[in-house]
């Protein structure tokens, strides 16, 4: 989501007369779009803040501004403790970006713009500004979160949920599809409830993406498992486009757990949800996240994760320590698990998950999988893309030209992380010994 801000905000300046400048020292404007779902991601910023100090003092001219959720939360307090930075904004100003750098370079003002969108209507406007597009696109389809999941900062520097009207996001996804784009991954913070206070879903989405001709592949992100009904899961089985994959946080295994976290489900319901999306979609490429050492958990309650995840077998799953956020309501639970507690638990999961997924990627080697070749690696030596699961793929034997399309692709190779292999279609001769800039598919 906040590459899809970034880009927002860079498609803005462009239409204002900006360009993108990717050099720091030689920009302009310097703005840095920021996360604040765990307090790792505020600390970077902040130490990022202070290495640009000297920058700033050299260029006094240069304008320094912070966008995003660090912004919002940490509004007017970032400004007094940063005397250097000229432009604080939270995510609701992002249409605004370019009134408020114009403030800044025109009246040398240090500015603050934390306003929420406070309009009580259930729908916005927010076409996209589809100036490039790349093969594999995300599309923001609404925005903040009606859910209070106790750890979580989202629904305080995001606000209420607000959905953008079906027309107005096909015609961004046909916009798209008629730049290159082929694949479509619509997002929101809590995506199964799009369209709420409406007449609209996301259902009724997915039908109509479905139909658009040229586009090959649909996906979404994030679900909750509670507002993830049979409707959503059954089109796993019926939509075409929509690809075999979906990412369903479950947080933690044990009900306790669940429970002081307020996220309206019991492991059992999370697992028959499982259940009902491998009946429609057998094989269904699943991931999740996972919260580790959240307040209060005990050995016993861990345990249940694990358990979990060595159920249902993930074939992605990001896992993080419990990071207090001020604000949320767990920040006063008390109970803190310690640091070093955490840190062995974290370890634990990621060793489980690791070699769940290192045993489902070998038992790829030696099949085939369709790839949707996005990239080449910087060292250009391998092509990258992703299958329908949305596995990470390297292609050692393919030219410029198959970017944007899809390619057989025979695995050869697997590990935890990614898979590898060559294009069917072509000799199998590596870019790294022959040079570069063969073109073996036109
Ligand atoms: N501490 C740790 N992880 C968090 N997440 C959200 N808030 C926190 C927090 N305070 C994780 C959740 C969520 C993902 C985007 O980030 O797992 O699904
Ligand atoms: Fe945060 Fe997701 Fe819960 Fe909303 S549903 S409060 S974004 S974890």
């Amino acid at each position: 989501m906040n590459v899809y801000d970034s880009d927002r905000m860079a498609g803005l300046l462009s239409h204002q007369g900006y360009r993108v400048e990717k050099d720091i020292r030689s920009a302009d404007v310097v703005l840095i779009n920021t996360c604040s779902i765990r307090d790792k991601s505020e600390h970077k910023v902040l130490s990022l803040l202070g290495e640009l100090k000297a920058l700033k003092k050299k260029n006094p001219e240069k304008v320094l501004g912070i966008t995003g959720c660090v912004g919002q939360r940490m509004g007017r307090t970032l400004l007094q403790r940063v005397p250097h930075l000229d432009l604080v904004m939270g995510p609701d100003a992002i249409d605004r970006v370019g009134t408020l750098v114009g403030s800044v370079l025109k009246e040398g003002k240090r500015v603050l713009d934390v306003q929420f969108d406070v309009d009580k209507k259930r729908t916005y406007n927010q076409p996209s500004i589809v100036y490039r597009a790349k093969p594999v696109e995300f599309l923001t389809i609404m925005k903040g979160c009606d859910h209070f999941c106790t750890y979580c900062i989202v629904p305080f520097t995001r606000g209420r949920e607000k959905s953008r009207p079906i027309a107005e996001v096909i015609t961004d996804v046909k916009n798209f599809v008629q730049k290159g784009t082929k694949e479509i991954t619509f997002l929101g913070q809590n995506i199964n409830t799009y369209g709420k206070g409406t007449p609209e879903n996301l259902a009724q989405l997915i039908e109509e993406a479905d139909q658009v001709e040229g586009l090959e592949r649909i996906r979404y992100v994030t679900s909750h498992p509670r507002d993830l009904g049979e409707d959503l899961i059954a089109q796993f089985g019926t939509v075409s486009k929509l690809c075999p994959s979906l990412h369903l946080p479950f947080q933690a295994g044990s009900d306790t757990v669940l429970k002081a976290m307020s996220r309206l489900y019991t492991r059992d319901e999370y697992l028959k949800k499982i259940e009902r999306l491998r009946h429609y979609c057998p094989n269904i490429a699943l991931s999740t996240d996972v919260i580790v050492g959240f307040p209060g958990e005990t050995d016993a309650d861990f345990k249940e994760t694990l358990k979990v995840l060595g159920q249902v077998e993930f074939a992605g799953a990001f896992l993080f320590k419990y990071s207090p956020r001020p604000g949320t309501r767990a920040f006063s639970y008390g109970e803190e698990v310690p640091e070093s507690v955490k840190e062995e638990r974290l370890l634990q999961a990621q060793q489980l998950v690791h070699d769940i997924l290192d045993r489902q990627n070998k038992a790829m080697i030696g099949t085939t999988t369709r790839v949707l070749v996005e990239s080449l690696d910087k060292k250009a030596i391998h092509f990258t893309g992703r299958n329908p699961d949305g596995k990470l793929v390297h292609i050692f034997n393919a030219g410029e030209a198959c970017i944007g399309k899809t390619l057989e692709v025979e695995i050869t190779e697997a590990s935890g992380s990614n898979l590898r292999g060559y294009y069917v279609g072509a000799p199998r001769t590596d870019r790294k010994s022959q040079g570069l800039s063969p073109s073996f598919v036109s």
